[in-house]
């Protein structure tokens, strides 16, 4: 590289050299991936760990190996497939955009037509229109807001700099190879210029970095303080007849809808566990698991029936063998445990 060369340049010669190989990823430089991968893969990764996508991302892409094949799933079934992925709205989501995709007969390759499917935001539509259609797109993930903030050094606290962030992003976004760019932008924040321990002496834009060059980018990006999240309480109930166990699917739209559950007292309930239970007679109390969501903490009280009366209301009965492939979200596969742990 010349003493001259451009932040991209320099980049996307590092990307070229260690770029890593990931599932739904061409190799740099070559032709774009399936839009199909690249569209399921980044909305997987949104708030998620590369590690924790990895194994979803592979049973995805062998059960429903298209868009057309996710369109035509029931969305029962897609919903029990993400269980564990958290911020389930995504799967619902998900299969709604991918049968508007079958409907218009392909996917949309701008990032104006991206926004048009559901639930595709900012972030995917320009992380999709760049790395499936090399359309030139500011891409700015968590990863990196933390290197722009650092190579420009930009002092104002997040959320405010974003703006910044972004204008200056788009400053250093190539007109081509942008897919390569974007990924090797996410790639340089997940491996090198990472939140507590950047490896500056191996970073290709370190000459160019304004927070190393005065001295502490760790500091950056400034965070404005967490405000600390509220602990809610709740029970959920656990009802077990004849090797099975009662369960529900919570109502469409609200904190964790169309997933597989067991009934609970909708956590506003006094810590006391006293909201009203699904079914009449003896409860013990089985013990209480944690869960952290984003904007709040959950201790829920998991009550076992000890009697033998039928629940009330809309549920089903599944077998205790097959509990794995209920679906159940992380919040309530700990609550099972803790019921069969006793
Ligand atoms: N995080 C979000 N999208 C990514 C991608 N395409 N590669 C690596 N990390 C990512």
């Amino acid at each position: 590289m010349s003493a001259t060369a451009t932040i991209p340049d320099l980049l996307l010669d590092w990307y070229d050299r260690h770029a890593r190989e990931l599932p739904w990823r061409a190799p740099p430089g070559a032709p774009a991936p399936d839009p199909y991968r690249v569209w399921l893969s980044e909305v997987m990764l949104q708030q998620t760990t590369v590690a924790a996508v990895k194994p979803y991302f592979a049973r995805f892409t062998e059960r429903w190996p298209t868009v057309d094949a996710l369109a035509d799933a029931p969305e029962e079934e897609v919903m029990a497939a993400w269980a564990g992925l958290g911020y389930y709205s995504r799967a619902r989501n998900l299969v709604k955009a991918a049968r508007a995709v079958v409907e218009l007969g392909a996917f949309p390759d701008t990032e104006e037509g991206l926004r048009e499917l559901p639930g595709l935001g900012a972030y995917t539509a320009a992380a999709v229109a760049a790395i499936a259609f090399g359309r030139r797109a500011v891409v700015v993930d968590a990863n990196v807001e933390r290197v722009v903030a650092r190579l420009f050094a930009i002092d104002e606290p997040l959320p405010g700099a974003r703006k910044a962030i972004r204008e200056n992003a788009d400053q250093v976004t190539p007109d081509s190879r942008a897919g390569d760019f974007a990924q090797a932008m996410m790639d340089l924040g997940a491996t090198i210029c990472t939140a507590r321990d950047p490896k500056c002496l191996l970073c290709p834009l370190s000459p160019q970095c304004a927070g190393r060059a005065q001295g502490d980018p760790v500091r950056l990006p400034v965070k404005a303080p967490k405000k600390a999240k509220p602990v809610r309480q709740g029970c959920a109930y656990w009802i077990e007849r004849g090797g099975a166990v009662w369960l529900v699917t919570r109502p469409g739209n609200g904190m964790l809808g169309g997933m597989r559950a067991l009934p609970d007292d909708g956590w506003h309930a006094r810590a006391d566990g006293s909201g009203r239970p699904p079914v009449a007679g003896e409860w013990e109390h089985a013990g209480t698991v944690r869960h952290g969501f984003t904007h709040f903490t959950i201790e829920l009280a998991v009550h076992r029936s000890r009697g033998d009366a039928a629940p009330d209301g809309d549920g089903e009965w599944w077998p205790l063998d097959r509990l794995g492939e209920a679906g159940l979200p992380t919040l309530f596969r700990k609550a099972a445990e803790r019921a069969l742990a006793e």
